[in-house]
């Protein structure tokens, strides 16, 4: 298959492009240099002109307290919700199917049994408010469409200079040099590995799995960052103490949904974050 990827060189990115390469399809890998899906024109005619059959977007603005700033603001809008509104369009008209990823952070928090995929969202953040507008323009675009909401992704960084660490190589190199850890013991997730997001995105497209919405996400119960470190350290013990802290220790501009686990009701399970855990330590030791 002919696949057009944007942000191919972020942390889940990088993942698709070697998973999908490796699976045999041709990848046009873009980022922003290549094709900015802020600019509505140059959207279309690059998939005029190459003509993909699927078009995935792994392109966002992630820095979720820098959005609340305004001028930061307007650029997280036209990164994460005009950017896929023209790739949904450009999909559309080409009669490709779009891939786009959203976030737990569309949802309040406030549903302590976990969200299924046709919950109502409700961001708290302005972060949160991009990607909510993201989705809707996906959903609204007549493109077929998989929209997979993530939540806190782990694996290797991405090629590209500003990849972000993911929080399992900050604790453990915070454990090799800091004399304790205070951990917030808030804001339950649900941590999955961006290999096996990459490998379900690619098991969607090519098992003719209905379009829709899908929450993509490690089988286990919604931890915090402490409860996730704790399961981080037994696999990777370490002897530095871990001490359960509030967020208030830690303030931050973005208000963050207290309890954002989401469930995947629709799709087999993926395997156990332990798991994707286990095999990701081992790569990184
Ligand atoms: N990270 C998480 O924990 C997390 C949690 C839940 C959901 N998600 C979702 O997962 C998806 C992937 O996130 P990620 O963490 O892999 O992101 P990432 O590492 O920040 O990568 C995003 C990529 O998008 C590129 N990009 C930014 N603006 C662009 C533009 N205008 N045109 C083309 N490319 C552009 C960036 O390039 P530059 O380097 O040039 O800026 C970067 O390579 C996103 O939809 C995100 O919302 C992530």
């Amino acid at each position: 298959m002919k696949i057009l990827l944007t942000g191919a060189h972020g942390n889940l990115g990088s993942q698709l492009l070697s998973t999908f390469a490796a699976a045999g399809h041709t990848v046009l890998a873009t980022e922003r240099e290549d094709l900015d899906i802020t600019d509505e024109a140059v959207v279309m005619s690059f998939v005029v002109e190459h003509k993909p059959e699927v078009i995935i977007n792994a392109a966002a603005y992630n820095l979720v307290d820098k959005v609340e700033d305004p001028a930061t603001y307007k650029i997280a809008y036209a990164i994460n919700a005009l950017g896929p509104k023209y790739l949904a369009a450009a999909a559309k008209s080409a009669g490709a199917l779009l891939v786009h990823y959203s976030t737990d952070y569309v949802f309040a928090g406030d549903k302590t049994d976990g969200y299924t995929e046709d919950d109502a969202t409700h961001p708290l953040s302005k972060y949160g408010a991009t990607k909510v507008a993201g989705e809707k323009f996906v959903i609204e675009s007549g493109a077929k469409y998989y929209l997979c909401r993530l939540s806190k992704i782990f694996g290797p960084a991405g090629t590209s200079g500003a990849a972000k660490q993911s929080f399992v190589e900050l604790i453990t190199g915070l454990a090799k040099t800091k004399p304790e850890l205070r951990i917030v013991n808030e804001e339950v997730g649900m941590p999955s590995y961006t290999c096996d997001i990459a490998a379900e995105t690619l098991r969607l497209i090519t098992t003719n799995t209905p379009v829709g919405i899908y929450h993509l996400v490690n089988t286990g119960k919604g931890v915090t960052w402490y409860q996730f470190a704790e399961e981080i350290f037994a696999l990777a013990p370490s002897s530095t103490p871990r001490i359960p802290v509030l967020g208030s220790e830690f303030p931050r501009p973005a208000p963050r949904p207290a309890f954002a686990a989401i469930r995947n009701t629709k799709l087999p399970a993926m395997r156990s974050r332990q798991a994707a855990l286990a095999e990701y330590l081992a790569t990184i030791k």
